[in-house]
């Protein structure tokens, strides 16, 4: 019997098992400066069978492709072995701390930091540790220097080394800010009070301030009762408002109030000349229940909100109204002025979380884009309508080479062999051909976030 749960089912269908391939055949020619690991975290439940299943709750698996002077020389799939994964295959738990009894498989990004590979997942979990080939290590509390966990989103400042996180958690009074150094340790912690319990999955960072989204999605006791996995709902009597706290600490946050809307994601942010803070984002214009993935309206549309903190008031401007999610800039250019953006349109994702029910066959599309925000231009890398393409991370050809110098990749589905490739464009080619398509050996299941983490 099919599935009765969209996120079962089609694209979203988890994978049943871990492989390890070597040697992976390439359509093309992979870069030889790509040497590294292209990782992606995402949601594969182990029980297939749950009609209730919230789209991110499903057990972390992450999947890498390892390439290195030219080759691609293996392909990984690995669930995170948190305790109850880890006894769903009779294997020992690693141990490790937990925060407040959360335990829980990371499942939403994955990132490199302070010679760590680290799955993160957010509302309290600490993320996890794992080795250079997927394995878990275990829970990662940096040394014991993280009070709670942190949310998926983290956002790293090239020019300072510094990691920095927004942790939210549904018993505190407070969410909070936490740095942490090139080394791995947590330097600082600044608690920041809010009411009602907010989602904060993402925020942004400039050279001068951390900016914090505190939208009307709140943590609900009655969702809890109700038997809502995931019991955070749009709450209509909460104030939507950005905050902006000095990264030096000079001065508490200041707040400023905006329209109701959500954000899952920001493409990045930056101090204008004139004092002001831009921040590019995905918006959902109108309310969106998380605990059930519905928007009141689609499409999400890519925006920008110059905040000014003297006259304490936002505008808002449209970048593109074209329904996309899993906006990335160049890592390199996170908290600075960026020019290029890129997002992808993913045509299941749209079907899945549009609550109007009519879809066109652009709905279906599947495409990656490239923003060039100086030139209030947009290219599309069209993948085709089975092609589920997913989200698009840079890789610069030299750690030194420009801003767009390099490649955007991302797994996208191959429906002639009912599998996924990892897809390497030219970042200024973007509409030709991909530079080299590696041919994994099975479906990837539509996840989440991932990263270019180069060798050096
Ligand atoms: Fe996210």
């Amino acid at each position: 019997m099919p599935p009765e749960n969209r996120f079962l089912d089609g694209a979203f269908a988890p994978v049943t098992e871990e492989i390890s391939v070597f040697g992976l055949p390439v359509t093309g020619r992979l870069p030889a400066e790509l040497s590294g690991r292209y990782l992606r975290n995402g949601p594969n439940p182990l029980d297939l069978d749950d009609p209730n299943y919230h789209w991110f709750l499903g057990a972390g698996m992450v999947h890498g492709v390892r390439l290195r002077d030219g080759h691609a020389e293996w392909y990984r799939n690995r669930w995170v072995r948190s305790k109850a994964v880890a006894a769903q295959h009779g294997e020992t738990w690693p141990a490790g701390p937990v925060h407040e009894g959360m335990d829980f498989a990371a499942n939403t990004h994955i990132i490199g930091h302070g010679g760590r590979t680290l799955a993160t997942v957010e509302a309290g979990p600490l993320p996890y540790e794992l080795s250079d080939e997927l394995d878990t290590i275990g829970p990662c509390d940096f040394g014991g220097t993280l009070p709670g966990g942190f949310a998926a989103h983290t956002k790293l400042d090239h020019a300072t080394g510094e990691l920095h996180a927004i942790a939210y958690f549904w018993a505190w009074d407070h969410v909070q800010h936490v740095v942490i150094d090139a080394a791995g340790q947590v330097t600082r912690t600044t608690d920041i009070a809010v009411a009602d319990g907010p989602m904060m999955h993402d925020f942004a960072l400039t050279a001068r301030y951390v900016v914090l989204l505190d939208l009307p999605v709140t943590f609900s006791l009655n969702a809890v009762s109700a038997g809502k996995e995931l019991p955070y709902v749009w709450n209509p009597a909460h104030q939507a408002r950005v905050g902006l706290l000095p990264r030096d600490g000079s001065s508490p946050v200041r707040w400023i109030e905006v329209e109701p809307c959500w954000v899952f994601h920001c493409l990045n942010a930056y101090d204008d000349d004139g004092g002001r803070v831009v921040v590019d984002l995905c918006q959902y214009n109108q309310s969106f229940d998380v605990s059930t993935l519905w928007a009141a309206h689609g499409p999400v549309t890519l925006d920008r909100w110059i905040i000014d903190p003297v006259a304490g008031k936002v505008t808002q401007q449209r970048l593109d109204d074209r329904g996309q999610e899993f906006p990335r800039v160049d890592d390199r250019v996170v908290s600075r002025p960026h020019r290029y953006g890129y997002s992808a349109v993913i045509g299941e994702v749209n079907r899945a979380i549009t609550a109007t029910g009519d879809f066109t066959d652009d709905a279906f599309t599947n495409a990656i884009l490239r923003h060039d925000l100086a030139h209030d231009t947009v290219e599309a890398h069209e993948f085709g309508r089975d092609a589920t393409a997913g989200e698009a991370v840079f890789a610069p050809a030299a750690p030194d080479s420009a801003e767009d110098d390099g490649y955007v990749m991302a797994f996208v589905h191959n429906p002639d062999r009912g599998a996924a490739d990892l897809v390497i464009l030219a970042a200024q080619d973007f509409t030709a051909e991909p530079v080299a398509r590696v041919h994994l050996p099975a479906r990837i299941p539509l996840g989440f976030h991932g990263s270019w983490i180069p060798d050096r």
